[in-house]
């Protein structure tokens, strides 16, 4: 698990998600990367949207980690946050985002949500939806994609994709699970607070049971881009 601080949180981010694009596109015809929702990764998603010179967009396809049990014009959709930030702003294929329908009941945008991951996997002619990327945020209770301590989908050990009711939000949300995740080939934890640093400790520590320290992919690799400053401390 490599973690690197960093005082230039949106370039390094930015940066590293396009170096290992290139990377896969070296080799696949096709890069599937998992955005993650919330209020971090938004300036990152907007440095994205001025790299289209170094992004062949008609070879990415784009998934959702998580998304809010909500309409795709809502102000809480993730959806929302990223046409807005990105997706509306380059020359992707409308075919190549999967999005999540947060507005259907949640069992069956679940349901849903897996077939097209498998297909959209199978159309690029591989068996199983495991992301080339999956970006993720971190919440002050280690939660991750939608994935919130002691909640139902935690347990799921099959599905790629969960419907799962968050009590502390009183709301449902639906979410990538750890089989799905832990099958991408690599996984970019961006935080940007130094609020978080405490909990990127501890997840780093191993001896975490967050959410977050379940993210162990079996063939793939774990980093954090943490920001906003590099702490005195750090080695
Ligand atoms: C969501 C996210 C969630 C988020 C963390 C961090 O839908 O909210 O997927 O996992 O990444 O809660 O959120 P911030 O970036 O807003 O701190």
């Amino acid at each position: 698990m490599k973690i690197n601080y960093t005082n230039q949180f949106v370039k390094s981010a930015s940066d590293r998600i396009v170096e290992l694009l290139q990377l896969t596109l070296r080799e696949n015809s096709h890069f599937l990367l998992s955005l993650c929702g919330g209020s971090t990764p938004v300036p990152i998603y907007e440095a994205l949207s001025e790299r289209s010179a170094d992004i062949p967009w008609s070879r990415v396809i784009i998934t959702f980690g998580d998304e809010r049990c909500v309409p795709p014009d809502h102000h809480q959709s993730n959806y929302r946050m990223a046409d807005g930030a990105l997706l509306s702003r380059v020359e992707i294929p409308e075919h190549n985002v999967l999005r999540m329908e947060g507005e259907l009941d949640p069992h069956d945008a679940a349901l849903r949500y897996e077939s097209k991951l498998r297909e959209a996997a199978n159309s690029v002619g591989r068996e199983m939806p495991s992301h080339d990327l999956v970006l993720l945020g971190v919440g002050d209770d280690g939660h991750t994609a939608s994935l919130f301590p002691e909640t139902e989908a935690l347990k799921e050990t099959n599905a790629f994709v969960a419907a799962n009711f968050v009590p502390r939000l009183r709301s449902w949300r639906l979410t990538l699970t750890l089989p799905c995740i832990n099958s991408s080939k690599n996984i970019l934890f961006l935080v940007n607070d130094e609020k978080k640093y405490e909990i990127v400790s501890e997840v780093a520590s191993g001896l975490s049971s967050y959410p977050a320290a379940q993210v162990a992919p079996r063939n793939g690799s774990v980093e954090w881009i943490v920001g906003p400053t590099i702490p005195k401390t750090s080695s």
